[in-house]
């Protein structure tokens, strides 16, 4: 071969690798980069890439983001054409919640303008946007959700969904996680069990169908979960980040990745999910708790407190505190913020404490029960959620004296609560002990006229008031 012609050759494949970089690229676990351009993953937030090569997006702390971008944006579109390209990816994803059951709040694919999506909000907004650019088209955000907790805000279907979200988080397109197998039959999965999904998004840019298929091994269902017609030319920008982004809210997952392909215009390449690393075995647990509960939503309480009760051995009193703030939320049936709600409802804490000294505690059950629950078992659980949500960490209960407290499951054998410490520091004494700062900070800057009042509550905790409706009474409802 001739000088030139090995220069030409180089050319040629050095020009080669640049179109591949910008049409298909493979992540067969996340440490050695992808095939063919060895091109790291962008992380965001608190994304890491882990010595197994596994790209954890978030560990199991509450309230994390994390995002993994391929670095460079590609051409999703050509503006004079007026069609978005088709493309094809698939991926390989665990979840492994905090307590066998429970763990939020999911992971998406997404197509976005950035890599970083600046001002995102964890919890139910899965880092994609925030609540004041939620739904607005002007964010260009395509994502697809595997969504593990239900947010009744965004009418979600349960708990373990899948999802395609144009610009917020409410579903275009929904259905529970599920594949067909080869005979044609539906079998449900679990999202967050911690064995590997793998997941296929195929868009035909002529047919204008999003495709998402999943399932627990290495070959394609032939129908797909969810399949649907939108247009995407005019939800997505010429040139796009194509990735990951995940969140927790109180509860709390790992969200992993395994392996990525993605190639535009064609069909991605097939991913061997015996070659990917995957999730270490969970060592077993011992949920020996049993307490009989007569209506759903208290199954899930239960669920979560027997889970807790093995989880929470070594418990501080912020795991108590967040775990009475779960309590609630599930006994309410509400996050413990919810910026939608009216302004009086807007800390569930507070509301609840409200309630409960006004002796009107059934008020804050959940509405959608329709009053069919065991009056008993509710009111242990609101007692529980607020005791272990004191606002002094030494009030707390421990998580031993929280499951002897289940298992009797009755009012009137709680001790009485103990009075808030008789400070002298005023609330310096104990704001710093509220441990989910992010909760009750972000309470207080959504809150205007509602912080005053709860400072104002929280005041008089401080106070030797003695009009007993000032105090924070958790005796029991008069
Ligand atoms: C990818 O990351 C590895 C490890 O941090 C580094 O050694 C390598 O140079 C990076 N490659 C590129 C193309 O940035
Ligand atoms: C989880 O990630 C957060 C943020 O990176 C970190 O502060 C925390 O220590 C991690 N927790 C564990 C158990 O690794
Ligand atoms: C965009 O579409 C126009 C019209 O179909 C075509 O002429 C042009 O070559 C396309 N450009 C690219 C970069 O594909
Ligand atoms: C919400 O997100 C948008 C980006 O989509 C950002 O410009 C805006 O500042 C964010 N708002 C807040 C309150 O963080
Ligand atoms: C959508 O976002 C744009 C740009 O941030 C803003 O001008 C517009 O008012 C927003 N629309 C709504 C309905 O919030
Ligand atoms: C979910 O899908 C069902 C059935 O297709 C539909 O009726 C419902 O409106 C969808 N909900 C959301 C939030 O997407
Ligand atoms: C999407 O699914 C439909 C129904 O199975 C199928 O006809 C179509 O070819 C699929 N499209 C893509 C791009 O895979």
């Amino acid at each position: 071969m001739s000088k030139r012609s090995i220069l030409f050759s180089l050319l040629f494949s050095l020009s080669l690798s640049v179109a591949a970089r910008q049409d298909e690229f493979t992540y067969i676990g996340f440490s050695g980069g992808a095939n063919g351009d060895g091109s790291n993953i962008s992380l965001n937030e608190v994304a890491e890439v882990d010595d197994s090569g596994i790209l954890r997006l978030t560990n199991k702390t509450s309230r994390l983001i994390g995002h993994a971008f391929y670095p460079v944006a590609l051409r999703f579109r050509n503006a004079t054409s007026s069609a978005a390209f088709s493309f094809s990816t698939v991926f390989a994803f665990a979840i492994a919640p905090e307590y066998p059951k429970l763990g939020g709040h999911g992971l998406a694919f997404t197509i976005a303008p950035t890599k970083e999506l600046p001002g995102a909000l964890p919890s139910q907004y899965l880092g994609l946007v925030n609540a004041s650019d939620v739904g607005n088209a002007t964010n260009h955000v395509f994502a697809v959700e595997f969504d593990t907790v239900q947010d009744f805000e965004f009418g979600d279907i349960n708990d373990n969904q899948v999802g395609v979200d144009i610009y917020g988080l409410v579903s275009n397109s929904n259905a529970s996680a599920a594949y067909y197998g080869g005979d044609g039959a539906k079998k449900d999965l679990n999202l967050k069990d911690r064995f590997t999904i793998q997941a296929w998004i195929d868009y035909d840019g002529g047919e204008k169908v999003p495709n998402v298929t999943i399932s627990p091994f290495s070959s394609k269902p032939s129908t797909p979960r969810l399949s649907f017609r939108v247009d995407l030319f005019p939800v997505l920008l010429d040139d796009m980040f194509v990735g990951f982004s995940a969140s927790n809210g109180l509860l709390a997952s790992s969200h992993n990745l395994l392996g990525w392909s993605f190639k535009m215009k064609c069909v991605s390449r097939f991913l061997d999910l015996s070659s990917l690393p995957s999730l270490p075995l969970p060592k077993k647990k011992n949920i020996t708790l049993v307490i009989a509960a007569s209506i759903t939503a208290f199954v899930l309480l239960i669920t979560a407190i027997s889970a807790a009760a093995f989880i929470f051995k070594a418990s501080t009193s912020s795991d108590v505190f967040a775990f009475g703030a779960l309590v609630l939320e599930v006994v309410c049936g509400r996050r413990p913020i919810e910026p939608k709600a009216s302004s009086e409802e807007l800390v569930l804490l507070d509301r609840v404490r409200e309630r409960w000294r006004a002796g009107r505690w059934a008020d804050v059950v959940d509405p959608r029960l329709d009053g069919e629950y065991e009056r008993e078992e509710a009111a242990v659980a609101i007692k529980l959620g607020l005791w272990c949500s004191h606002p002094s960490a030494a009030a707390r209960p421990g998580m031993r004296e929280v499951v002897r407290y289940l298992d009797g499951g009755d009012v009137a054998e709680l001790p009485p609560f103990p009075r808030p410490p008789e400070s002298n520091g005023g609330l310096d004494g104990f704001a710093p002990s509220y441990p989910s700062s992010a909760e009750v900070s972000t309470g207080s800057t959504y809150l205007g006229e509602e912080a005053v009042g709860s400072a104002h509550s929280s005041l008089s905790l401080q106070s030797h008031d003695p009009m007993p409706k000032q105090g924070l009474d958790l005796c029991g409802p008069p």
